[in-house]
């Protein structure tokens, strides 16, 4: 039933022949310094964050209004920082992001442990303009900074039996005081199946708005799912590891009965206290419809053929 028993790690590369056939990269120049390896900077202020140099990716970009910066940056869901929009920009400032590396592992016939520095050189960074939908029925429009997951991937070599991929956030208690508390069972884990993960939509994301991520929004590199409901995309990350077996997420710990492993956006899939049918996109009054996978149905409905998507929410 699920396609991913089938894949062999020789797959697991850029090579997808559909991919190609659908989408033809048209890439530009974008605007943009060259500073991508210096400071990384806290804070809300975009001036005080470093800039990033970046291609444009118009292919996988959504033509709609970006989203405030401000909304951005200051409406957040980040549990570690605490529950309520607003502490992730409050309490998030001095986390220190530098060093950072992201240990890649698991299931991999190379592991390593990779610094930031190397992480922004693995491929161009690209901007992608995506869609975001949170579980909780709000959207936004984010121009993100990052790459593919896949070519990340590729570098460590994935065996056999590699089925999962699974994302751990940092563990930091002293600098991220959510953690002091019993909210989540700490640290944050998600995950995804592995046709998911190095499926060209899902970037490692290191920076949004032309520049490098300001720590409330997951600095300095997270995962982003656009397809997904937002928890789906990690914040901060510390741990990439290939999983023969699906990973226990945070979320379906915390409530199995609300938030599955999947999480694919679906109007049609209610969350078990609300519908999914309409979101409110932050800035605007009157709320729209959702749209299933999102709006990226097009690209990504043939992973879950056979999959009965009610059941496997
Ligand atoms: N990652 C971590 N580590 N902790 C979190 O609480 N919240 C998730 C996701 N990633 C979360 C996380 C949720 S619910 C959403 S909607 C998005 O981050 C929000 O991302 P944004 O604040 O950049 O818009």
């Amino acid at each position: 039933m699920m396609r991913i028993n089938q894949i062999l790690p020789s797959e697991i590369t850029p090579q997808y022949t559909w991919g190609r056939r659908k989408f033809i990269l048209q890439m530009s120049v974008g605007l943009g310094l060259a500073l991508p390896n210096s400071a990384r900077s806290a804070g809300d202020n975009k001036t005080s964050l470093e800039k990033l140099e970046f291609i444009k990716n118009k292919a996988y970009s959504t033509t709609e209004s970006t989203t405030e910066f401000k909304s951005a940056t200051s409406y957040n869901n980040f549990y570690e920082f605490g529950t309520d929009k607003s502490d992730p920009i409050k309490y998030s400032r001095n986390l220190v992001t530098k060093p950072w590396s992201v240990n890649v592992h698991g299931e991999v016939l190379a592991p390593k442990r990779f610094d930031l520095d190397e992480l922004t050189r693995i491929a161009p960074i690209e901007e992608r303009i995506y869609r975001l939908r949170c579980v909780e029925g709000w959207s936004m429009v984010i121009p993100w900074m990052g790459f593919p997951l896949s070519k990340l991937l590729k570098l460590v070599k994935p065996t056999a039996n590699a089925k999962y991929v699974e994302f751990t956030t940092l563990y930091r208690p002293s600098q991220m005081r959510g953690q002091k508390t019993s909210v989540l069972d700490w640290p944050y884990i998600e995950g995804l199946r592995i046709d998911e993960a190095v499926h060209p939509l899902t970037i490692l994301g290191l920076g949004m708005y032309g520049s490098v991520l300001p720590n409330q929004n997951g600095a300095p590199i997270r995962v982003i799912v656009p397809w997904k409901y937002g928890f789906k995309s990690a914040k901060s990350i510390v741990s990439i590891k290939l999983t023969e077996t699906q990973p226990q997420t945070t979320w379906m710990v915390a409530s199995p009965k609300e938030y599955g492993f999947y999480s694919n956006v679906n109007p049609g899939v209610r969350h078990p206290r609300w519908s999914q049918a309409k979101e409110r996109r932050i800035g605007e009054f009157r709320k729209r419809d959702t749209l299933i996978f999102n709006g990226y149905g097009e690209y990504v409905a043939d992973l879950y053929s056979g999959l009965d998507l009610k059941k496997y929410f």
